[in-house]
């Protein structure tokens, strides 16, 4: 299982191609949209409005100890990518959560499914919240998307710390699987650079080398719920997020 977390550093569009790239590699593929803003669901051509089984509804009712639907009314089935989809009163799931110290529900709804998959990714929101400690207590694995123009090495630290407490205390499984640079400009000496000041802070963790280049065909993607492979074959962020599954499966 993978997941992400920080703020606009292309975790919804990478859980986006990536789903889509490893499911194209013959991989059996599950999104989980864990953010109330719904992006990720947009992203795969679904109005939130339109769903009724959601994370938001699921979370809701293993809070309060209900029995789940049968899974084929949550689970949506986007060409080979399956996805459970999520909505705003998510919202309201993370302040319950909070309010009776839940870190275990996301991991309670997964647990069943693995079996089913080969990859559970979970896109998180950006806050350090409730919702993104569920999604760190269920997942084996954590990919971090580093965003090359804003380049926070600040914020990279406090995610690792926030990850090493939660392997000490929640989930002494979950590793990071690695960081990966978006969002790159052309500038191949900057990256250089990043890259080098990101080993030498980082350099126990791995650093996957497939940069996902800056283009506005990623946003446009989104938008109009496609992956970029489908809206643009022949685009580079295409052939990056296909070599980062590619990199995905060699180090599973
Ligand atoms: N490779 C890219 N090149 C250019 N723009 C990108 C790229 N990847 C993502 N973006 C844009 O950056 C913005 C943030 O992307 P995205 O929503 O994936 O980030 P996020 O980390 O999920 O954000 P949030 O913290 O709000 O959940 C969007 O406008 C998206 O279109
Ligand atoms: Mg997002």
């Amino acid at each position: 299982m993978l997941c992400e977390a920080s703020h606009n550093v292309a975790k919804t569009s990478s859980t986006r191609n990536l789903a889509y790239s490893l499911a194209e590699m013959g991989q059996r593929v599950l999104a989980v949209d864990f953010d109330p803003q719904t992006n990720l669901t947009i992203s795969f051509g679904i109005a939130p409005a339109t769903v009724k089984e959601s994370t938001a509804s699921l979370m809701m009712k293993m809070l309060m100890d209900e029995v789940l639907p049968d899974k084929d009314s949550y689970i949506l089935n986007i060409g080979r990518v399956d996805l459970i989809p999520s909505k705003k009163a998510l919202t309201v799931a993370e302040v319950n959560m909070l309010i009776e110290r839940q870190d275990d529900c996301l991991d309670k709804l997964l647990s069943p499914l693995r079996c089913d998959y080969d990859y559970i990714l979970v896109d998180t929101g950006p806050s350090l919240g409730s919702l993104t400690i569920n999604a760190f207590t269920a997942a084996d694995g954590i990919m971090i998307p580093f965003d090359a123009e804003l380049f926070a090495l600040v914020g990279l630290k406090e995610l690792t710390d926030t990850i090493s407490k939660i392997k000490q205390n929640l989930n002494p499984k979950v590793e990071i699987t690695g960081i990966f640079f978006t969002k790159c400009s052309k500038r191949t000496t900057l990256y250089r650079e990043i890259s080098e000041q990101v080993h030498a802070a980082f350099g126990h963790l791995h650093i996957f080398e497939s940069r996902i280049p800056a283009t506005v065909k990623v946003g446009t993607a989104n938008s109009k719920g496609l992956s970029v492979m489908e809206l643009d074959a022949k685009n580079e962020a295409a052939a990056a997020y296909m070599n980062l599954a590619k990199e995905v499966l060699a180090n599973a």
